[in-house]
């Protein structure tokens, strides 16, 4: 079994706001950016931190493929544990894990039909769907559930339906796990765009901002 990991909240609130700040000063072309009093210095900002944005790659996150781009003919209801990987303009290849593993995400197929409102079906192509692994309440990594087929939180038992959605059907987390939209190119996932609802560790207010900064990762 796959073991669990927890997010500290302001560690994940703290590195947002620093990847905010390192994108502010590429734009600025500035070498140090103050805000709420702290400095950061540019060249410290790596881009295997940001947020999963539009052309990344799914790739294995773990077993003898890691590091290989998902193949969907692999994919089943037991979800596949992914991260994005980018292409750099230059060529290099970059793993996105985020902060603590915050970019891992869950792949799960399921037989087409199955998947209901308000999963976003248009994101999800052949069934496939795709979610961020980090609980929405206090930042643990959740599991897979055979008996009913969803997702659970080993911490304090949250409890997601990866075939709606994502939604809480039990326990604390406040909203559902966000899912990453994608599209099928070959036999690989392609990402089409950030996360469409915050992820944990992300704030309504920040979301836009967080939005913002996956626009500014595809540029790389
Ligand atoms: S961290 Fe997942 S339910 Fe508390």
């Amino acid at each position: 079994m796959t073991k669990f990991r927890r997010i500290d909240p302001e560690i994940s609130r703290r590195t947002f706001v620093n990847y905010s700040l390192g994108v502010a000063a590429g734009v600025s072309a500035l070498s140090f950016i103050t805000i709420v009093g702290s400095a950061r210095p540019v060249s410290r900002q790596t881009p295997d931190k940001l947020p999963p944005a539009e052309g990344d790659i799914l790739v294995y996150a773990e077993g003898t493929n890691t590091g290989k781009p998902v193949d969907i003919g692999t994919l089943e209801p037991n979800p596949t544990r992914a991260y994005p990987q980018r292409k750099t303009k230059s060529g290099e290849t970059i793993l996105k894990k985020g902060e603590q593993d915050s970019n891992l995400v869950l792949i799960s197929k399921f037989p087409e039909g199955q998947l209901k409102a308000p999963t976003n079906l248009q994101a999800a192509p052949q069934g496939i769907v795709v979610y961020g692994a980090v609980c929405q309440h206090l930042g643990c990594q959740v599991n897979w559930k055979n008996q009913d087929q969803t997702y659970l939180c080993p911490c304090h038992s949250g409890n997601y339906d990866p075939k709606a959605g994502c939604k809480v059907i039990g326990g604390p987390p406040p909203r559902p796990l966000p899912q990453l939209p994608v599209r099928v190119e070959g036999t690989q996932l392609v990402v089409t765009g950030t996360y469409l609802i915050p992820p944990y560790g992300v704030s309504e207010e920040e979301y836009e901002q967080y939005k913002q900064l996956a626009e500014e990762a595809t540029k790389a």
